[in-house]
């Protein structure tokens, strides 16, 4: 099926389409007839969908940075879906996971088992202020529609206020709250009384605050919630995962608003939790603590799916009803991979290189913006950073085409990363990565700006 160039521009958000011509391109100068085989199988079983089926390449090994494809080459993972903070395979993570296999290896419902207790706690112990109950979920998105149930109940009302652009997973529930096209499109009725506000982006502010803040965003949020009188939530990612970092004081604005109007403040942090920032909980750089907390993703050692919802203590109001209820919800399995997840995160010091390894590379990326007029900003928080590509640095208009070419050079030079909302260059590394490594990540980083822009030089 061939789609016309606007169609995609409108569907760009979440991360690269498999619909470009680019795509076509890398694929047929890079893809071996064996590979082409195992993708058309794949192809013909699955159900398309833009980001997924039909795939790119298969792959074959994952160890640490890396992914190994069928034809043997090897691309560092500057993406990982947000699974592979303690790089893919740990060994201390698949020990946990066989050994546990060897003694319980699942736990049916009315039953629970040690690792599921023991996790529990630690989350409770990690997570801050009176977050100490928790329910685990198979699934980001599951937990998700967990704290949306619970918010209802303990509020008693139905309305939630979320950012246009975010994503809180797939599901009907949390398109609902989510704020991007290429998920709500063709979708039907949604959930009502999903209101839906700018987000903070101090790169593209909607207010027109730029570089003299003056936290319209928070205010707005602060007047919907007065306007509507009964919203039971206003539910965000902490921070977006394309680095749209919000500025100073506007979780503590928004927290205050929430107190002040009856809403309950749900912060979604499945791709950053443990550390990606630099903090075991992105909410900490805020100073700011939610009423929920939502994690996930490297929760399960990049083997696992599995999620929890950490909620104020107090909010344990539904003992009499079914908030969660997932066949896996204790999955000893599971549990066992995420305490040993945390075990390495604390043990060998993770936290500490993600801040340590994402002020190096923040640097050199601010030397890279001096050397290419295609970088419009540079943002990072630990090792989640975004560099938005501009065709002009005036009109900051996105530079779509630019950003698609240089993840396909970067692509073939055996870098792997994701592009959001069409230009904007999302690097979240293994929380374990090497300086060595960031460095060969950013060499070849810059070696396919420079060469796109020689491209564009010669073009003009
Ligand atoms: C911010 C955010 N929320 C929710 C989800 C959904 O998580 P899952 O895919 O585990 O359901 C994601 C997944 O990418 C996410 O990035």
């Amino acid at each position: 099926m061939r789609f016309e160039k606007k169609e995609l521009e409108n569907l760009r958000s979440e991360g690269d389409l498999n619909l470009s011509p680019h795509r076509r391109d890398w694929v047929a100068k890079h893809i071996d007839g064996e590979t082409q085989r195992w993708l058309d199988l794949d192809a013909r079983y699955f159900l398309h969908q833009s980001l997924s089926t039909p795939c790119l390449n298969v792959l074959s090994h994952c160890e640490g940075t890396y992914l190994e494809d069928l034809q043997g080459r090897r691309f560092m993972d500057f993406h990982g879906n947000n699974v592979h903070h303690v790089g893919f395979a740990n060994r201390r993570v698949i020990e946990a996971i066989k050994d546990q296999m060897d003694k319980l290896a699942f736990c049916t419902r009315r039953y629970t088992n040690i690792p599921a207790i023991k996790l529990a706690e630690k989350l409770a112990q990690l997570a801050p202020g009176e977050l100490n109950k928790v329910l685990l979920a198979p699934a980001g998105t599951a937990a998700i529609g967990m704290a949306l149930k619970l918010a209802r109940m303990a509020t008693g009302r139905f309305k939630t206020i979320s950012m246009w652009d975010s994503f809180h997973g797939a599901s009907l529930d949390a398109i609902s709250i989510g704020g991007e096209g290429i998920f709500r499109k063709d979708a039907g009725p949604l959930l009502p009384g999903t209101e839906h506000v700018p987000p903070p982006d101090c790169y593209r502010c909607l207010w027109g605050c730029e570089n003299d803040c003056t936290l319209k965003c928070a205010d707005y949020i602060e007047y919907v919630l007065g306007k509507e009188g009964d919203v039971a939530a206003v539910i965000a990612e902490t921070v977006r995962s394309t680095s749209v970092i919000p500025p100073a004081g506007f979780w503590q604005k928004v927290r205050a608003a929430c107190d002040a109007h009856g809403a309950l403040l749900i912060l979604d942090e499945i791709p950053h939790c443990l550390g990606r920032t630099g903090k075991m909980f992105t909410c900490q750089h805020f100073d700011v603590v939610p009423d929920m907390l939502v994690i996930g993703k490297g929760l399960g050692g990049g083997i696992f799916p599995l999620a929890a919802l950490i909620a104020r203590e107090d909010l344990d109001v539904a003992p009499d009803r079914a908030l969660g209820h997932y066949t896996h919800e204790k999955n000893p399995v599971a549990c066992a991979a995420a305490l040993a997840t945390i075990e390495c995160l604390e043990e060998e010091n993770l936290l500490a290189n993600a801040e340590r390894m994402g002020h190096y590379a923040m640097n050199r990326l601010r030397d890279m913006m001096q050397q290419h007029k295609l970088i419009g900003a540079v943002r990072g928080l630990g090792l989640l950073m975004g560099i938005e590509l501009v065709k002009d640095r005036q009109t900051k208009e996105p530079a779509t085409e630019e950003a698609e070419r240089v993840m396909y050079g970067t692509l073939s030079r055996g870098l792997s990363f994701k592009v959001t909302m069409g230009n904007i260059i999302t690097l979240t590394p293994p929380l374990t990565i090497t300086e060595q490594e960031m460095d060969k990540a950013l060499n070849i980083l810059d070696e396919c700006l420079k060469e796109i822009e020689e491209y564009e030089r010669k073009t003009a």
